[in-house]
């Protein structure tokens, strides 16, 4: 199937980075999010990070503001409706994921197809709940966006070769790599990266490190461009929580016990960089 626009749920540091990514790729890009603000603020965020781009040569002005023209915003979920892509990327709870798709089922088109960037929930799961489980894929990309070259297709039990077919299609065309993951919790990536951050704090917990000599070890002694606890920040430690919680259910193991100190954090909404607080001050 030929894909020419896409509806982009959730302006966040994901969904601004997705939007940044698909409008240098030549796509229409319409973002919706429930506040104005938060869409005008991915908007100047993606200015931003083009004009990054710029400077550094990567891409000329007029590749950038090509981009930016075709980057439109709505407060309106149901306006996501005739896009021939929608990619969910919402915050990484399962209520809110489920609810998205409701509201916007009755108003999109048959050919549309639905996908979720979430990074640790049951696909098939979040699909049995729509009109289209055969056009509905996990669709994972990293953060930060523009930079990482990965993204992991997740294949509901449901999902149609046609589908998974388009995706990797569109994948190429970005000029990324997909990474094929089974449906099951937290995929690949998370599976691996979120029990090393976990430990991390356990090492914070234990006394074993403080921050800066945890984070110095994982950098300096295995080549990682950041350390787990400053990467943790970057992810949002509330994402990190998430994760681990969909891990330690759905695999009833107790070596995916989230960390207390890790919970302690987020009930005290020090969420890391987009909180101004987490494992460091960036206030
Ligand atoms: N948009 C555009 N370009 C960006 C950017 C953005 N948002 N952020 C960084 N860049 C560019 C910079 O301009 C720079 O470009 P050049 O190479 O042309 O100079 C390059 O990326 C490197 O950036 P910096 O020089 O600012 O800083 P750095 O060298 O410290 O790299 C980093 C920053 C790319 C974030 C690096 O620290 C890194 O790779 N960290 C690890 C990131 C990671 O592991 N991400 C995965 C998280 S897990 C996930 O996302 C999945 C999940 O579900 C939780």
């Amino acid at each position: 199937m030929d894909i020419q626009s896409v509806g982009i749920v959730g302006a966040g540091q994901m969904g601004n980075g997705i939007a940044h990514v698909f409008a240098l790729a030549g796509y229409d890009v319409l973002i919706t999010d429930i506040g104005q603000d938060a869409l005008d603020n991915a908007v100047a965020l993606i200015d931003r990070n083009m004009e990054r781009q710029v400077s550094r040569g990567k891409i000329t002005a007029e590749v950038k503001a090509a981009a930016l023209g075709r980057i439109r915003t709505t407060l309106k979920l149901a306006d996501l409706g005739q896009t021939d892509l929608v990619i969910e990327a919402a915050t990484e709870r399962e209520t809110v994921k489920q609810a998205i798709f409701e509201d916007l089922l009755p108003h999109l088109k048959p050919t549309t197809i639905l996908t979720s960037n979430t990074s640790s929930i049951s696909i098939t799961r979040l699909a049995s709940r729509t009109d289209r489980p055969e056009k509905f894929m996990g669709f994972h990309f990293m953060n930060p966006v523009p930079v990482m070259q990965l993204v992991e297709l997740i294949r509901g039990i449901a999902t149609d070769a046609e589908t998974y077919q388009t995706l990797l299609g569109v994948v190429e065309r970005l000029g990324k790599t997909a990474a094929s993951a089974e449906d099951f919790p937290a995929f690949i990536v998370n599976r691996i990266l979120m029990p090393m951050i976990n430990e991390a704090v356990y090492t914070l917990y234990e006394g074993v490190g403080s921050v800066k000599s945890i984070d110095e070890a994982l950098k300096l002694g295995a080549n990682h461009p950041m350390g787990p606890l400053e990467l943790a920040d970057f992810i949002g430690l509330d994402t990190c929580l998430a994760i681990m919680n969909v891990l330690h259910d759905g695999l009833a193991d107790t070596k995916y016990r989230p960390c207390p100190l890790l919970t302690k954090y987020v009930e005290a909404g020090w969420l890391g960089r987009k909180a101004g607080r987490g494992f460091y001050d960036y206030r």
